[in-house]
């Protein structure tokens, strides 16, 4: 039998090259080896406040970039979230076997929050959520951006709680973090993530983007006045994140990168790395625009919403068993 691969991306924006190396690129590798489960994650994405009409249009808008990105659904079962209930109603379980103390301590939470008046309880339970999401499909991997490690690892805690007090019902997921862009840092903040919901544009190349204003936010991205191409995170973010983006995308190694723009400035550099970024992203913007303009979207999304909520039951259903919710069923 095939692994099982689970992966989620929230509809909380436009995507950006971030959320594309650091998951989307890797989704379509995986589909002939392993048994995949793309989730569209519109209830994480109600954890903090969303408008009604442009969740709705995120959610097909990214449903549409899954499959121009490459994703088969013959191979692969895309579905959004919330039309699998099973979901929600794991997560409370779920919620039910984690400490508020182990929640208060995910660095996510502490970052969204800061600051904010009216913070939902759903921001400080998601990880519970994101258990569910990966724990319902019997997952053994789940490739996800660095950003999202300290939540896997609640989620294998969790695992582990939950079959040694109730009943050894889940695998134990494994996370895959890939080697290069697993943190795409922001364009203009480099020591910071880059971020579909930073409220500066220029922090992000969306995927969407045009090719000039891809260009534009290449070039005007912030380095440093040394002029060398050189990977050294600590004092040269600017220039290493950019170089983590090239590596990302061509699969050159950074070291080979650095020799072949040593002495070439960054202006070379920079120039190059726009024209890669734009020849990634063109077919990729025009499969979208087909998908989105098409009834086999909903068809797909209506297809997999079915496949994963015949999967997702049984688990559930041990899980009810397992805490004595309700009447004993087969
Ligand atoms: N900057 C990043 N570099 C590499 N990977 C990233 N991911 C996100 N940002 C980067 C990965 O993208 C996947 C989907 O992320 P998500 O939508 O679940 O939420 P997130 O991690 O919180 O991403 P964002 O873009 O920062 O969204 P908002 O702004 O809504 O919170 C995940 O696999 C993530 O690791």
């Amino acid at each position: 039998m095939k692994k099982v691969i689970f992966s989620g991306i929230q509809p909380s924006g436009d995507l950006t090259l971030g959320n594309y190396i650091g998951a989307l690129k890797q989704f379509g590798q995986f589909q002939d080896e392993f048994d995949c489960f793309y989730c569209i994650v519109d209830e994480h994405a109600i954890t903090v406040p969303q408008d009604r009409l442009k969740l709705r249009n995120q959610i097909r808008s990214l449903a549409a970039l899954y499959l121009a990105v490459g994703l088969d659904p013959e191979k692969s079962t895309l579905f959004i979230q919330s039309e699998v209930p099973a979901h929600a109603q794991a997560a409370w379980m779920l919620q039910c076997n984690v400490y508020i103390g182990e929640l208060e301590r995910m660095t996510q939470f502490k970052d969204k929050a800061s600051g904010k008046a009216g913070v939902s309880a759903g921001l400080l339970t998601y990880p519970p959520l994101m258990a569910a999401d990966i724990l319902l499909y019997q997952t053994n991997l789940v490739p996800v951006g660095e950003d999202q490690k300290q939540h896997l690892e609640l989620t294998r805690n969790l695992a582990e709680r939950f079959n040694r007090k109730h009943n050894d019902i889940f695998t134990m997921p494994d996370i895959y973090i890939a080697k290069y862009g697993a943190r795409v840092m922001s364009l203009q903040e480099p020591t910071k993530k880059m971020s579909k919901s930073d409220s500066n544009q220029k922090n992000a190349i969306y995927l969407l983007d045009p090719s000039n204003t891809i260009t534009k936010k290449i070039k005007s991205a912030v380095t440093d006045s040394s002029g060398i191409v050189k990977y050294d995170k600590e004092n040269k973010p600017g220039i290493s994140n950019l170089l983590a983006i090239y590596s990302a995308i061509t699969g050159e190694a950074i070291l080979e990168l650095e020799e072949k723009y040593e002495g070439k400035g960054y202006g070379a550099f920079k120039s190059d790395l726009a024209e890669i970024v734009v020849n990634e992203l063109a077919p990729i913007q025009e499969r979208y625009t087909a998908y989105l303009n098409s009834d086999e979207l909903d068809k797909i999304l209506d297809a997999g919403a079915e496949k994963a909520r015949k999967v997702a039951s049984k688990t559930l259903r041990k899980m009810e068993n397992a805490m004595g919710l309700g009447r004993k069923r087969r």
